[in-house]
């Protein structure tokens, strides 16, 4: 059995226990081996936009013999990965390529579930989803090789909240560290367009975002 890595397993968690799911930008192809190998019979696809990662993803797969169990894909995004899928997970991948692949999506998502974990560019990546109707189900933190991870599942017509609101409710154990970091990156950012001349654009946003990730680390500390 493939073991995955805990930023890997972090996002394994999230993904929805049935359905068809697809891993674009696969690479090494773990995600999709993992899936195979703990749901029998589940369809999994596993895509990439280069020949060399896809035939990587390959070579895991008949190693751990389930090369025929996997439908691989050469492609940028979605765009030539059929139809029919339940589920498509983004790992490793800047949030930008997310956003671009989902808008270039040749069927409709509302029907769904999105399993992203986003190496950059997160709050972005938020702004999109909620931009075409999708909010955040579910969100989970992993520390791997000294790095923090966020994962999130997102759905379509999911009530609109932060990642730092659905880490909450989720009770997440590194919630403490992610706050605080949170916080700290919204305080230079709030300080510089305070600098700035009239009412920069986000200032308000970002300032209740610091408010709310404030009341969040005062409940954390009484949990
Ligand atoms: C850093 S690897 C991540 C591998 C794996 N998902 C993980 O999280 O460990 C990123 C992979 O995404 C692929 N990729 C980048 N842009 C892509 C796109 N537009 N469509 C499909 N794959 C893409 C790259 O070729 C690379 O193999």
């Amino acid at each position: 059995m493939v073991r995955l890595s805990d930023r890997l397993s972090c996002v394994a968690g999230l993904i929805p226990p049935e359905g068809a799911v697809i891993d674009v930008g696969t690479d090494h192809g773990f995600l999709p081996v993992y899936l195979v190998e703990n749901c029998p019979g589940r369809r999994v696809g596993a895509s990439d936009i280069n020949p060399g990662p896809l035939a990587h993803a390959r070579e895991s797969a008949e190693r751990y013999g389930v090369e025929e169990r996997i439908e691989f894909y050469l492609s940028d995004g979605l765009a030539s990965c059929g139809a029919g899928w339940d589920a498509v997970v983004m790992a490793g991948m800047g949030g930008e390529t997310m956003a671009d692949i989902l808008a270039a999506a040749p069927f409709p998502l509302e029907g769904v579930k999105l399993v992203l974990q986003p190496q950059s560019k997160l709050r972005e990546v938020e702004r999109y989803l909620e931009g075409i109707g999708f909010g955040l189900s579910a969100a989970r933190l992993a520390l791997d090789a000294g790095r923090m991870y966020v994962s999130f599942l997102a759905s379509f017509g999911e009530r609109s909240r932060s990642l730092a609101e659905a880490l909450f409710e989720g009770r997440d154990p590194r919630l403490f560290e992610y706050l605080a970091a949170e916080a700290a990156r919204l305080r230079r950012a709030i300080d510089g367009m305070e600098r700035a001349h009239g009412t920069p654009e986000g200032l308000l946003e970002a300032r209740e975002e610091l408010s709310r990730i404030n009341t969040m680390m005062e409940e954390i500390k009484r949990w």
